[in-house]
């Protein structure tokens, strides 16, 4: 017969006690009361009709941000890598060509993602702490014709905002599609996706939308 041979752990027998600390780096960040109440809410299920409004008012909130009116805007529920991966996965098939642009980390991060998955993954490099320029863009674009272009707005690795206008524009003219990293970017730098081109589709984490 068996037995229980590793007690309950006495750690877990006291409340646990988390410091208040000021964050200033690009997440974790510090959350509002008003998001840490929304929090203890009750627990309802996926299928409450209240649950439809609240992911609309949601929805709502989300296009706001983004400044778009795309009906295909939904909060994934998951961290910055989540939202990456499910952009990529959800618009590259294997074989397909993917551009990265690379001012820092983000970008090398999103071109291992896009190799995992079997595509064939080319890089545009931006000098350290730099920008990349739209002629160097265009020239990527119209060599490796990619389905899709990966660019960080914000570079948390390098602290560079990248500008964004015009880009948009260009990825249409040669049938690309443009995925923007606003992890570290969203809600402190403007983004205007519906305005900044067409086929703009960004993504960024909860954490950082307050
Ligand atoms: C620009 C950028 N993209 C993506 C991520 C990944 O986000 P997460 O840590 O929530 O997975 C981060 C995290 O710092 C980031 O700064």
């Amino acid at each position: 017969m068996s037995a229980i041979s590793v007690p309950p752990p006495k750690c877990l027998q006291k409340p646990l006690v988390v410091p208040h600390r000021h964050m200033f780096g690009p997440g974790p960040s510090n959350v509002p009361p008003r998001i840490l109440e929304a929090g203890a809410n009750p627990v309802i299920g996926h299928m409450h009709p209240e649950i439809f409004e609240i992911m609309s008012d949601i929805k709502s909130g989300i296009q706001y941000m983004f400044q778009t009116q795309n009906k295909v805007t939904l909060a994934v529920s998951g961290t910055g890598h989540t939202a990456m991966e499910c952009a990529i996965f959800n618009t590259v098939e294997p074989g397909d060509s993917v551009l990265a642009a690379v001012n820092g980390i983000w970008g090398e991060r999103a071109a291992d993602m896009a190799e995992r998955i079997g595509a064939r993954v080319n890089t545009i490099v931006a000098p350290p702490g730099g920008c990349l320029t739209i002629e160097d863009i265009e020239k990527a674009l119209s060599k490796h014709r990619p389905v899709l272009l990966f660019l960080a707005h914000g570079e948390s690795s390098t602290g560079v905002l990248h500008p964004l206008d015009g880009i948009g524009k260009l990825c249409h003219k040669y049938n690309c599609l443009f995925l923007v990293d606003c992890v570290a970017s969203i809600g402190g730098a403007p983004v205007y996706m519906d305005q900044q081109g067409p086929d703009v589709f960004g993504f960024s984490r909860c954490s950082v939308w307050d």
